[in-house]
């Protein structure tokens, strides 16, 4: 049966196509918990103000819960025909308690119900991403640890550059993600305003306290302007924002464990529990979980992009328009939680073949800089000049089809007789990257202090 949407104006049953259109129920069920969560802190105010009965706040409050239970358990379903989540409970609530029931949307509009239920769904999931970072961060801190002297192919425009180690390149996720992390608690802060109470965008003649419902809901204090809070949807554009730049940088991570678990690399093995094979070719082992993650970093831009697009041009205050605002969160967010709770597990179980990385070292002359920098230093030589040299002792090395660390003194001074014995220790390619010790560089000891600096950071979060 085709129902009528809310309304006491609108007297015939709506069109099918136009409820297929309108109805969010599909979508907004995920939100029960916060519409319930909502009404009750509602409920409660309007009792302690006086605006309804003791006695009809009791079996609002009954009903409610009773609700929370049935849909939970199953026995009341959301697969229906109602206009949306709201519309859903309060007519349920009315079937089961009668005229006590009708009194629940005193002093409310959908407007503020529903910004206040997304907030609070927004507000709870942002917690939840962020503890899945720490956790995240975690297992990066002890792979960095146990690798601060595992030398690596440190690389600019993918071509082999200077020595670093493993750990090092573990702790830059480390301090990427430690961004994330800060960005979605400072989202968190400056949205954790109740817009209950807002009624349809002016306020309610009825003697509220949104103080009392913003506390009880676990924000900070109510919004300060209604016709604002029933409009705006920046607290899940921010979540969309951080989404995004959090799964750009798991997706940056993901191309580098396509990279190294390839022949070309073989750096890391990915577990078999986190790697796919072909239908038709026997021997492959594909890394199908960072290719995932890589590709859904896609779908929450375009979620962000959605979002800003509905929300542009939109006069105050609400409009059906900000309907859309629900889906692509949900979506974000599900993919976020996910893509962190695999991220984590894979990490974990992934293997690091420091052979490969050490060979690899062997490769495109890595302390071709760090020659430069001794003619400077000890010889007084011009940087521009000393790179000049550094090049020609390249070249030879390149012509004997060896890694410039493996040039014989003979031969380095073949170039330059200003080159002293001194410079085989320097070319080493463990010295060059322990070389780099200063704040934040890649040298073991430095890699040790960062980790120390965010092992200190986590203590310290409240
Ligand atoms: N389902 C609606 C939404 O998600 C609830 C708000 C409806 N408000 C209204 N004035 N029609 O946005």
């Amino acid at each position: 049966m085709a129902k009528k949407i809310a309304s006491a104006r609108i007297t015939t049953s709506s069109s099918q196509l136009l409820q297929e259109l309108n109805n969010s129920l599909p979508f907004d069920k995920l939100l029960y918990r916060e519409d319930i969560q909502g009404s009750l802190a509602h409920s409660q105010m309007l009792a302690t103000q006086g605006i309804i009965s003791q006695e009809d706040y009791e079996s609002i409050k009954n009903g409610l819960n009773e609700i929370l239970g049935e849909i939970e358990s199953g026995e009341f379903s959301l697969d229906r025909d109602d206009e949306d989540i709201h519309m859903a409970i309060e007519g349920y609530l009315t079937q089961k308690i009668g005229d006590a029931g009708k009194r629940l949307h005193t002093a409310r509009s959908r407007n503020d119900q529903v910004a206040t239920d997304f907030r609070l769904y927004v507000q709870k999931n942002t917690k939840l991403i962020a503890s899945l970072l720490l956790k995240n961060i975690q297992t990066f801190l002890d792979i960095a640890k146990a690798n601060t002297s595992t030398l690596l192919p440190g690389m600019t425009h993918l071509q082999h550059a200077q020595p670093i180690n493993f750990g090092y390149h573990m702790m830059a996720y480390v301090s990427m993600f430690k961004r994330d992390y800060e960005r979605f608690m400072s989202s968190f802060e400056r949205n954790n305003y109740s817009p209950l109470g807002c009624a349809a965008l002016a306020g309610t003649p009825h003697p509220i306290d949104r103080e009392l419902t913003a506390k009880s809901l676990g924000f900070d204090a109510p919004t300060i302007n209604c016709l604002d809070s029933v409009s705006d949807r920046d607290f899940a554009l921010e979540i969309l924002f951080n989404i995004s730049t959090m799964m750009m940088h798991i997706s940056r991570l993901s191309e580098e464990l396509i990279l190294w678990s390839s022949s070309e690399f073989r750096f890391i093995t990915l577990s078999d529990r986190h790697a796919t094979g072909s239908s038709i070719m026997p021997q492959k082992k594909n890394p199908d979980i960072p290719e995932l993650l890589r590709g859904k970093s896609g779908r929450v831009y375009g979620n962000l992009i959605s979002l800003l697009t509905v929300m542009k041009s939109l006069p105050l205050a609400y409009n059906k328009d900000m309907q859309e605002d629900k889906e692509g969160v949900f979506d974000s967010v599900r993919t976020a939680t996910l893509s962190l709770m695999v991220l984590d597990e894979m990490m974990s179980e992934m293997r690091i073949n420091e052979d490969k990385m050490l060979q690899a070292c062997m490769i495109g002359h890595l302390s071709a800089t760090d020659l430069a920098d001794y003619l400077v230093k000890k010889a007084g030589i011009a940087f521009r000049d000393a790179y000049h040299i550094t090049g020609n002792v390249v070249n030879l090395a390149e012509t004997k089809g060896v890694d410039i660390s493996e040039l014989s003194l003979d031969e380095l001074q073949s170039i330059d007789d200003r080159i002293q014995e001194e410079v085989l220790d320097i070319l080493d390619n463990r010295a060059s990257m322990n070389a780099r010790c200063s704040f934040g560089g890649t040298s073991s000891s430095s890699v040790e202090t960062q980790i120390k600096i965010i092992e200190e950071w986590i203590k310290n979060l409240k």
